[in-house]
């Protein structure tokens, strides 16, 4: 079956940036959130980013236009009918995903696979809120979404091989390198990537160094593009939190959530989103 329509669950930071991929790889956009205010800040951040790439002579306008033609957006599950794949997006947290994928499976059409973006939940658990376990896989992107070349691809206990490989090759098509990791809480990257960032705030909350001396370290010491606490204000301190939780969860105390960083999420310093982290934005 062709591929057509792709519905994103969740019009945020990864929603939003999934959404762009697709578009731009050529294929129509169902886009959705709980409200019309964060698709309407989705929308925002898909046009602006887009208009860049005119200003940078890499796309014209008319191109622009026809990409943006193709995205339309809801706040109700009951429109994703007539998608022809689906990838989830929405917050870390499993109730809510339960919900979701319990109404997609009532209203999508039972061969269309549902894919989770999730960063840290299990794939094998959220099939099992399906009644097509075989058709629910893990497609994990990297903030930005449209930069970054990687898509972490988790199968489920029971996800079918056919699911695998009709993942793989959108991947293909969407200019993103498909890799297949375990379904373990967190997978291969977050498991690596979130405990890097909470050792970090460790060491910040341990008084090791200040944060742009922790960050500065890896960034000229280890070559990485962004130190950790940059990257942790970048991708949402509520969600560094909420991964940290699922991995100590599953894994026990080696990945206990910095006290710090619980301090932060309880104050609302969410990282750039809301203007303060362990940076100042220019918000509170
Ligand atoms: N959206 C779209 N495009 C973006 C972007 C964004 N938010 N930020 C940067 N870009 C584009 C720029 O437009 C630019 O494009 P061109 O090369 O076509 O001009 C390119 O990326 C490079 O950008 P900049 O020169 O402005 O800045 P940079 O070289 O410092 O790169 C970065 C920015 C790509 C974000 C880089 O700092 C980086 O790779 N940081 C680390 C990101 C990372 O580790 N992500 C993983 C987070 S963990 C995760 O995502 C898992 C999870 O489950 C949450």
């Amino acid at each position: 079956m062709e591929i057509k329509l792709i519905g994103v669950i969740g019009a945020g930071q990864m929603g939003s940036g999934i959404s762009e991929v697709c578009l731009t790889s050529g294929f129509q956009v169902l886009m959705s959130d709980i409200n019309w205010e964060t698709i309407g800040r989705g929308k925002v951040r898909i046009t602006g980013d887009l208009e860049k790439r005119v200003q940078k002579g890499k796309m014209t306008s008319d191109e622009k236009e026809g990409i943006l033609k193709r995205l339309s957006t809801t706040t109700r599950i009951e429109d994703f009918g007539n998608c022809d794949f689906v990838i989830e997006a929405a917050v870390e947290n499993v109730p809510l995903k339960e919900e979701i994928f319990k109404r997609l499976d009532e209203v999508t059409r039972k061969e269309i696979i549902l894919a989770s973006n999730t960063s840290s939940i299990s794939i094998t658990r959220i099939a099992s809120f399906t009644k097509r376990p075989d058709r629910v896989i893990g497609m994990h992107f990297f903030n930005p979404a449209p930069v970054m070349k990687l898509i972490e691809i988790i199968r489920g206990l029971v996800t079918s091989d056919e699911t695998f490989q009709i993942t793989r090759e959108l991947s293909l098509k969407l200019g993103k390198t498909p890799l297949e990791a375990n379904d373990f809480p967190g997978f291969v990257s977050s498991r690596l990537i979130f405990s890097f960032m909470n050792e970090a705030i460790y060491a910040f909350y341990e008084g090791l160094g200040k944060a742009e001396d922790i960050d500065a370290v890896m960034k000229m010491g280890a070559n990485h593009p962004m130190g950790p606490l940059e990257l942790a204000d970048f991708v949402g301190l509520d969600t560094v939190l909420s991964v940290m939780k699922v991995l100590q969860e599953a894994f026990g105390d080696k990945y206990r959530p910095c006290p710090l960083l619980i301090k932060y999420v309880d104050a609302g310093y969410l990282g750039v989103k809301t203007g303060r982290g362990f940076y100042p934005y220019g918000g509170k």
